[in-house]
Parts: structure tokens; sequence; C-alpha cells
């Protein structure tokens, strides 16, 4: 089915539509329907199981606005950036990169600088989309993706609305590692919204200025902590690796998760592990699996923060769309955490025995600490450890090397040792402070739908006619059931009806109620919205002295069992969660 005709399904059999009709509508805002809204709850759910509940996990809510030394720290106001080229005739904003990819079948043109772009642009006369007019000789600049906002009236505090729901988490840190009573490993979950202002939203929910996104940030010890990779070491993976997309044929390595990371082609350990766990969940939900697979990024396709990266790609519509990343950011977010906010994002590793050190302890007023070391005592400390042991008298001439600052604002100084004060004393100590490292898997729930409702549709043919159906399974349909009296005219029956759909809702199951039309066309509607089973009240089931029956019709064999109404909500139950 064409992506545009899946979008138009949606919005018929109310899963999502375009936001704000009635105003024009809003490119890149989705407003969920009401078998959308119960479908990606369900989603969400699982997911909350797989993840936070399954792997003693611990979930979050934090806000969506978050102020600017937020982002300033994270490298999302300097680097979270897109590739613009405004259209000089109609005035369209386009992704320069995709423009380029779609003319060139360069891959990944996002890693190229500008001026690359814009040379390609006029090489390959690239036109506008909208008016067609040539693009050649137009800038291409570098486009902020978050939303800015103020904090308060007035002036106010510059904000923005997070563009990952991951900031949340990083950012609480030094609350969050008190709740896990300083000990790694840990890992803590959100699900929410994020928002990213989209150059050119697309595709229904595949691009999306507001979606949903579901992530965990494991935090770890990168010399300690191992993952219980046992449990899915013989999980079947589809890989398509960086060296293989290199390559001009290329193939996909069909391999396990044991496999892939004892050959070191999935770099960390902890990547695989959740590679794994992410496999076996795509399948629980309905992702078809012969339409899946994880990609490695190329180096250049890399965020700021990554040092391994593996995408879950589903096939949509002839494209392979990103749904997940598997990032290892590393000491990344927390280091830059650490150096820009007030507060502690390191945690506090004890030894197994305790280790006898030599110190330096250094007198903060000396000169060396000028502004030069930010006042970075600890930091001319260390260095002057280098010196421990020997006689001070001998210093003369000699420097030590202090380094100090994070990241691309570290210095290095040359300090001549024999101008510092300082003692250097023995000491004892029962641990360090460390930094830890971040995993993250990262979902999109919005892209997670789409691809559900691509794989899940079906067409075949029963008693004779063409039915379409989505065969959803069944923990993620929007119902779990629909109750249908066979006939409307008989109080028996519709009594039987009424009392078995409540009673299936008092029991926790969403249950569609429809007495309108044939049995057919009812059967076809719920079809249409993936309801795994349908449960018909007739005569049978209430003539007799036997106990009240009712049919149930399991959506994708068309098969029917008789089942008695005492044991229906047990068995749908049953069946619902396989
Ligand atoms: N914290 C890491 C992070 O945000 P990302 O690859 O930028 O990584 C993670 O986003 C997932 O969020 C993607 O795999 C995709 O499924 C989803 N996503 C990202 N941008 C999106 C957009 N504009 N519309 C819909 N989903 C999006």
């Amino acid at each position: 089915m064409a992506g545009a005709e899946l979008v138009e399904l949606a919005k018929r059999r109310g899963f999502f539509f375009g936001a704000n009709g009635a105003y024009g509508g809003t490119a890149g805002f989705y407003t969920f329907g009401p078998q959308g809204a119960a479908l990606k709850r369900n989603l969400e759910d699982a997911w909350r199981d797989r993840f936070t509940l399954r792997e003693g996990n611990r979930e979050i809510e934090a806000p969506t606005v978050m102020p600017e030394a937020v982002f300033e720290a994270s490298g999302h106001l300097e680097g979270f950036d897109d590739m613009l080229v405004e259209c000089g005739e109609c005035g369209e904003s386009h992704r320069a990169d995709h423009l380029v990819e779609d003319a060139t079948g360069i891959e990944d043109a996002e890693a190229l600088p500008g001026e690359e772009v814009e040379e390609l642009i006029r090489d390959h006369d690239v036109a506008c989309p909208s008016c067609g007019s040539p693009l050649a000789g137009r800038d291409v600049e570098d486009f902020n993706l978050m939303f800015a906002t103020d904090i308060g009236p007035g002036d106010g505090q510059p904000g923005y609305l997070r563009p990952e729901t991951a900031q949340g988490i990083f950012v609480e840190f030094p609350r969050l590692k008190e709740y896990a009573r300083g000990s790694l490993p840990f890992g803590i979950t959100q699900i929410g919204p994020a928002y990213r202002n989209e150059i050119s939203p697309r595709g229904g929910l595949l691009r999306l200025r507001e979606f949903t996104q579901a992530e965990l940030e494991q935090f770890i010890d990168p010399e300690a902590d191992e993952p219980p990779l046992d449990r899915v070491e013989d999980v079947e993976v589809r890989l398509y690796p960086a060296t293989a997309q290199d390559e001009e044929d290329g193939e996909y390595l069909d391999t396990t998760v044991g496999e892939a990371v004892a050959e070191g082609i999935i770099g960390s350990p902890w990547v695989g592990y959740y590679l794994g766990v992410a496999q076996e969940w795509y399948e629980r939900v309905g992702v078809d699996t012969d339409r899946f697979r994880f990609r490695q990024h190329l180096a250049g396709e890399r965020a700021h923060y990554a040092a391994d990266c593996w995408d879950a790609e589903s096939e949509v519509d002839g494209d392979w769309i990103e749904i997940a990343g598997f990032a290892y950011r590393g000491d990344y977010d927390l280091s830059k955490h650490d150096a820009y906010g007030d507060d502690s994002f390191t945690v506090f590793k004890r030894y197994d025995e305790p280790k006898t050190v030599e110190r330096a302890t250094v007198d903060p007023d000396m000169s060396v600490l000028g502004p030069e070391f930010g006042g970075d005592a600890a930091a001319v400390a260390e260095a002057l450890e280098t010196l421990a042991g020997r006689d001070p008298d001998a210093f003369e001439g000699e420097t030590v090397t202090v380094e100090v600052g994070e990241g691309d604002e570290r210095e290095t100084h040359e300090v001549d040792a024999d101008v510092a004060s300082f003692s250097i004393e023995t000491v004892t100590e029962s641990g360090e402070h460390i930094t830890p490292h971040v995993v993250e898997p990262s979902f999109g729930v919005g892209r997670t739908v789409q691809t559900l409702l691509a794989h899940a549709y079906e067409t075949d043919e029963v008693d004779g006619e063409e039915r379409t159906y989505l065969s959803l399974a069944p923990e993620i349909a929007p119902r779990d059931a629909a109750v249908f009296p066979l006939v409307t005219n008989d109080e028996p029956l519709t009594d039987l009806a009424d009392r078995v759909a409540s009673d299936l809702r008092a029991a926790g199951l969403a249950v569609a109620y429809d007495d309108s039309g044939s049995i057919g066309r009812r059967y076809r509607r719920q079809d249409e919205v993936g309801t795994p089973f349908c449960v018909t009240v007739d005569r049978d089931g209430v003539e007799g002295d036997g106990p009240e029956t009712v049919t149930v019709r399991e959506r994708d064999s068309a098969a029917q069992v008789r089942v008695p109404v005492a044991d229906l909500a047990d068995e749908l139950a049953a069946l619902r969660t396989g």
C-alpha cells in the first residue's frame, strides 16, 4: 500500500489525521483519533512493560520546556541544525541535504559541509519541489530545529521545547542517582512528547514537529558493568553494518546478537544487548521481521554525542525508515552537565580495597591558579602529583603540564614546578568519583505506529468476498473485542449482549458494541480496525438448559468457536496476551 494511501486509511478509520483542519491545518502536527490513541497507548504500555518493568528500570516524567542553559550544555543550541535552502521564487524552505540525496543518489548528504551541498545543488540543477524554479545560487543555511519560547512574562527567561526526552533524564541525574543509592548500573526511562521544528514535515507520522519518544538512558560504569548478554545471545538479527553500506553490493548479515558482539560487529555489548531486546519486542508488537533491519550509522552520520550508533529500520512503502536509534553516548552528556550545571553528575565508585595514593594540596591563592586555570585547583593538584616523592629543591627549571576545562574547551598549560606552592601527602582513599557512560535505546512511537499499520494491512477473501483487515497483535489492537447481538429485535439476545459487553469492560477489556447492519458488515468494520475477536450472541446461546454461550470469531482466520459466557473474559484475556 502506498504511503499516501496508508495516511488516508488512517484518517478514514480513526487512527490519525492532520491537526487543526478547521483552521487550514498545521504541517507537522497530527491528532490521534479514537483507534490511534488506543493503539498508541497499548504500544507505549508494551514498551513500558519490556524496557522499564522487565529490565528493573524506573520511569520519570520531566517537563517539556527547559531553560536555555540546558541546551547550551547539551550542544543542541550550537549543533542541532538541519540544512535549509529557501526558494527565491516561491519562498518555500526545503531540506537541502534531502534534495541533494534525491538528485545525486548520495546517501548521507547531511554529513557534507554546506558549501559542498550548494555546489551539488548547482551541478545537478536541483529545482524547488514546490514551484520547479532552479535553486542554484541560493545559500544553504544551518537551521536550528528547536522551538524557542520565553519562560515567564516580559523578557522572561529564554527556554526551548525539548527536542528529545533524554535531556530531562540527564538534567535530573543528580537526584536520580540518589534514588539508585549511587550504585551503577541503573536505567531511567521516559515516554513523552519531543519537539523539532522540522523544515519539511512529511509522510504522516514519519517526520513531525511534535512526536512521542520512548527513551531509556542506561547509566553504566564502562570499566565494570556488563549487560546480561546471555539473555539475548541467541536472538536472530538482520544487521546492515557500515562496511556493507560502503560496498556497491553490500549484503545484510543474518546472525545472532551473541555472534555479532563476539566478532566486534556490534562494538558495544550494551548496544548489542538492547538490539536483542528490541528485536524480540518488535516481533511481539507485530513488526514484520522480513521488513526490518538494524543499520549501523556511517561515521559522518552519527549525532554529536554518539560514539557508536545503530538504527532500527522498517520498510514502509518501499522506503526504509528509522524507527529507533541505539547509541553509545559515552560520558558526553553527564560531563557536559557536570561542567555547565551547579550539581554533581558523577557517582562515587568504592574500591574493593582502600588504596594508598599521593595527593597534592595546592594553596588556592597561588598565582598559578589565575584566570587561565579557571581556579581549577584540582587540575593543578593532579599535575603536581607527578612530582610526588621528589626533592623540592631539584624542581628548578622544571615544568608540569596542567590540563583544565572539558571537551572543546580543554586547555593545556605548562606550570613552573618551583613557583607552585603545594604539599604532597600520602592518603588512603576508599573510592573515586566517576562519570557514568550512557547507552541509549531511543524509540519513535509514531513511526512505530505507522510501521505497524503498514505491516498489518492485509487483504484476502472470506465467503467469496474480498476483505481488508489489520492483523494487529491483540496486545496492540485498539480494541480487545467487539460484541454483537445477532439480531436487534430479540430482547433475550440484546440483554445478554449488553451484559456480556459490560462484564468484559468491567474485566478491563476495551470492547466495542455494534448492533447496526448485517453481521457480515459488522465483522468487516472490526476487521478494518484490527479488532482481534468478535463475540456474537445468537439464539443457540440463550436457549436450552445448558450454560449461556456465545461465538467468538478470530479476525485473521475468520474461524469461530463457541465459548461459555462465564469463561469469556478469561479466554479473551488469555488470547490477548498470547
Ligand atoms: N535521544 C536520541 C534521539 O532523540 P533521534 O534519532 O534524533 O535520537 C529518536 O530520535 C527517534 O525519534 C527516531 O528513531 C525516530 O523514531 C523518532 N523521531 C525523531 N525525529 C522525529 C520526527 N521529526 N518525527 C517523528 N519521529 C521522530
